[in-house]
């Protein structure tokens, strides 16, 4: 029997819906607090991991006989993928099925930053709104705005699909566009949305020289990872309104949100909620539990990720 570690109820649910011959080998131990994890991992084979989760050295030392990872997430930056090459342990992720709810939840963030919604649900909650005027909290209308999606995966191109039936005109910035491409786009780009996995190379891509080349009065969306954009320098242009404002969902310290960020009016803030629909939500933990039992199985399922 191998042991593999749960490590939240959505997963438990599905484990309990694997076909027979899937679960047969496997036994499943609930470990839902990082203690619990702790404990588990020197006689585990398998951990389905959820992205606060840090797979590193230190926590990897403790499974000798680790040999897949399964994170209920898209991204896997939260996991040392050099460690688990030298120990040739299976990294697996879930893409696709979170697609649609995390582009829904940009062009929400999009909508929400462009018509102040922060700002008019604050005056309406406090019981500050006064009455119907021609010039209370006026907006950006979005229809004709050029829109620059950087990323063209899965998510980028959802979001650009449905930016695009908002009226917008969407532009796309790849990893194969130079750097004077990339500037020139973002010379255009009224509306900026982030779609980047999170690596190295992808850090601070957001730079305070790339935010300087958007036109005045630009919206900046980020629903991939907070390290993706310098947040002190987003904080200083939207804090100067040469961005008219952003709609952020992660954060580069998460779940830490500083303090001069969470004062801001011209910002919406989500925590995290990309994938946060319940179809989704639990797409995500039956790819991720059924994928990891093929692996511990010897099967080779399409989710495994290279490196
Ligand atoms: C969410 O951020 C994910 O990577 O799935």
């Amino acid at each position: 029997m191998k042991t593999v570690i749960l490590t939240h109820p959505f997963q438990t649910q599905a484990a309990a819906k694997l076909p027979k011959k899937l679960r047969k080998n496997l036994r499943f131990i609930n470990a839902w607090k990082e203690t619990e994890v702790l404990e588990a991992l020197p006689r585990a084979a398998g951990i389905v991991s959820l992205l606060t989760q840090k797979i590193d050295r230190r926590l990897l030392d403790k499974a000798p006989d680790l040999e897949a990872i399964a994170n209920m997430a898209v991204g896997f930056d939260n996991i040392d993928l050099s460690q688990c090459k030298n120990r040739k342990i299976k990294v697996l992720n879930t893409p696709g099925v979170l697609t649609r709810a995390t582009a829904e939840l940009a062009a929400t963030l999009l909508l929400a930053a462009a018509r102040r919604v922060p700002e008019g649900e604050l005056l309406c909650r406090t019981g500050k709104f006064k009455g119907w005027a021609p010039d209370l909290l006026l907006g950006k209308e979005l229809h004709g705005a050029q829109a620059l999606i950087v990323g063209k995966g899965r998510i980028g191109s959802e979001t650009g699909k449905i930016f695009r039936g908002l009226g917008l005109k969407v532009t796309y910035c790849t990893r194969k566009d130079r750097e004077a491409t990339v500037h020139s786009k973002l010379k255009k780009a009224e509306i900026l949305s982030l779609h980047l996995p999170y690596n190295e190379k992808n850090h601070h891509w957001l730079s305070r020289q790339k935010l300087q080349l958007l036109p005045k009065g630009a919206i900046v969306i980020n629903t991939s990872r907070g390290n993706i954009v310098d947040e002190k320098s987003l904080i200083d242009f939207l804090r100067s309104g040469r961005l008219f404002s952003a709609g952020l969902d992660v954060y580069e310290n998460e779940p830490q949100i500083p303090a001069n960020l969470r004062s801001l009016k011209n910002v919406v803030l989500l925590p995290h909620l990309g994938s946060a629909t319940e179809k989704t939500r639990h797409e995500m933990a039956s790819m991720a539990v059924e994928s990891i039992a093929q692996v511990l199985n010897g099967q080779r399922p399409r989710n495994l990720v290279k490196f």
